[in-house]
């Protein structure tokens, strides 16, 4: 066969097969992103986002698929039923269609953005939403994981992947991730770090680098709570896993919303047209390197240091929470957009912030609380009340139900848009007091804060908003239900 062409009746399960192709490219971050480049430390990424269906998760949709197909479980499925809101049930979808079975459903949480669900029917996938976090617990009956599986198992003619407790999601990344980096590196890899989702990927790769030679280091990255990066968990919701991963990680680092994406737009920028996790990925790598005292323990003989991190699919599906969580002042300003209909203009305006108005969340826990973190922290878990300066009101502009999920206590929640197009209906409850001002990602709160100090209220935005609030693990008041959203 000449190279890349695929032709004939398998012409494009071929092209989707691994097998079949070049190996996934391997590229190296360039010095400008690479702050230990000097010290001879050279970063590769993996870039799965270069798959015919540009995400890692293709690799165990293929696999899962063909092995089950090998062993006569499709023989008389037409439905694939699966709990994914993204790049697992894209891929089913696609090769499920290739394999002769006509539908595929994805299970979704109702917090899914319209564009991700909107991305899943462009190729065709059946929609059903549950009422459910972004990443649920698979023991929980009312999860999605729990309710594809039940509902597979009552139609003869349906099929349940099932990528939390698949092996084959894994051995995917075992038969392919793996070797293509060994191989690829010339056995030189000294440290691979990924971001967990169902941790398939750390743990398939991990199994066969460390098969191959015991003093490679794996890095597992995962999110900080209340910091949202698509398609991987906190260290809380990690637990939920049924896969012993734990096995195949010997560091775990934590990273955030606002580090994933920007790093993901610089990886762009450059020509690594790569989306969060990436950037997550990469976050995480970065402050293992940092953290180490000294990096010699894994140079090779010629002095280098061999880092590779997964780059799991592109930044396209995302485009609407770029904004959202880095704001305007990442982006180039448009010109004459005042011409635009209002329905495509910035929800947010942008416009400098002034940092006489902006207080670091430490500074804004000082406005707020008499006493220290660990007190308020207690009297909250105690339901008791919690005391505030007087002179302060906490005004948190978020979206109702992210208020509910968890919040500062004492605060008051008046959504963004309601500051924007109403205030005077609320002067009277915010005069006469100081006002913190919160928002997700201190993004909206500093254009809420304009709006107050316009109608002369001191107020002042929290920078980074809840998300860098829970990064600091400040108090904050969360139903029981909570600690599934982290
Ligand atoms: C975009 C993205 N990044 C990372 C991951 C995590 O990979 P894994 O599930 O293999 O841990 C996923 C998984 O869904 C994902 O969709």
């Amino acid at each position: 066969m000449k190279k890349s062409v695929f032709s004939g009746e398998n012409s494009v399960l071929d092209y989707l097969n691994p097998d079949k192709n070049e190996y996934i490219p391997l590229v190296e971050i360039p010095k400008v992103l690479n702050p230990f480049y000097d010290d001879k430390v050279r970063i590769y990424t993996k870039l799965m986002n270069t798959l015919p269906l540009t995400n890692v998760k293709s690799l165990p949709a293929f696999n899962m698929l063909l092995s089950s197909k090998e062993k006569g479980e499709l023989d008389k499925v037409n439905t694939l039923i699966e709990n994914s809101s993204g790049n697992t049930v894209l891929s089913l979808a696609v090769i499920g269609k290739l394999l002769g079975i006509d539908h595929t459903k994805a299970i979704v949480s109702n917090e899914v953005s319209r564009g991700k669900l909107n991305l899943l029917r462009i190729f065709g996938v059946e929609v059903i939403v549950n009422k459910e976090p972004i990443c649920p617990d698979p023991k929980d009956k009312t999860s999605g994981i729990y309710k594809s599986k039940i509902l597979a198992s009552k139609h003869e003619d349906w099929f349940n992947p099932g990528q939390y407790t698949n092996e084959n999601n894994p051995k995917a990344h075992e038969k392919w991730t793996g070797p293509q980096i060994w191989d690829q590196t010339e056995g030189e890899i000294s440290i691979f770090c990924a971001g967990l989702g169902t941790t398939g990927t750390i743990q398939g790769t991990s199994k066969f680098l460390k098969s191959k030679s015991n003093s490679i280091t794996t890095i597992g990255v995962s999110r900080i709570p209340n910091n949202p990066v698509p398609g991987v968990r906190t260290k809380n919701l990690l637990k939920e896993i049924p896969f012993v991963w734990k096995k195949y990680v010997d560091h775990l680092v934590e990273i955030g919303t606002k580090e994933s994406f920007k790093l993901s737009l610089d990886l762009c920028r450059l020509g690594l047209v790569v989306g969060p996790s990436s950037g997550f990925a990469f976050a995480g790598l970065l402050s293992f390197l940092k953290k180490q005292k000294n990096l010699d323990k894994f140079r090779n003989k010629n002095g280098e240091i061999i880092a590779v991190f997964i780059s799991c699919d592109s930044p396209m599906p995302y485009v609407d929470e770029y904004f959202e969580y880095l704001g305007e002042s990442e982006f180039s300003k448009i010109e004459n957009e005042h011409l635009l209909p209002k329905n495509i203009k910035s929800e947010i305006p942008a416009f400098s912030t002034n940092s006489k108005y902006e207080v670091s969340v430490k500074k804004a826990y000082n406005m707020i609380f008499k006493s220290k973190p660990s007190i308020v922290w207690s009297q909250i878990l105690s339901d008791k009340l919690v005391e505030i300066n007087k002179d302060i009101k906490i005004l948190d502009v978020r979206k109702k139900d992210d208020f509910s999920h968890y919040h500062i206590p004492g605060s008051l929640n008046i959504e963004y848009k309601e500051i924007e197009d109403n205030i005077l209906k609320y002067i009277d409850i915010l005069k006469n007091n100081k006002i913190i001002v919160v928002c997700n990602y201190g993004i909206s709160s500093q254009s809420a804060s304009k709006v107050l100090r316009d109608h002369n209220i001191e107020s002042y935005s929290v920078s980074g908003g809840m998300s860098e609030w829970s990064r600091k693990n400040l108090p904050r008041w969360k139903p029981n239900v909570c600690k599934l959203y982290q």
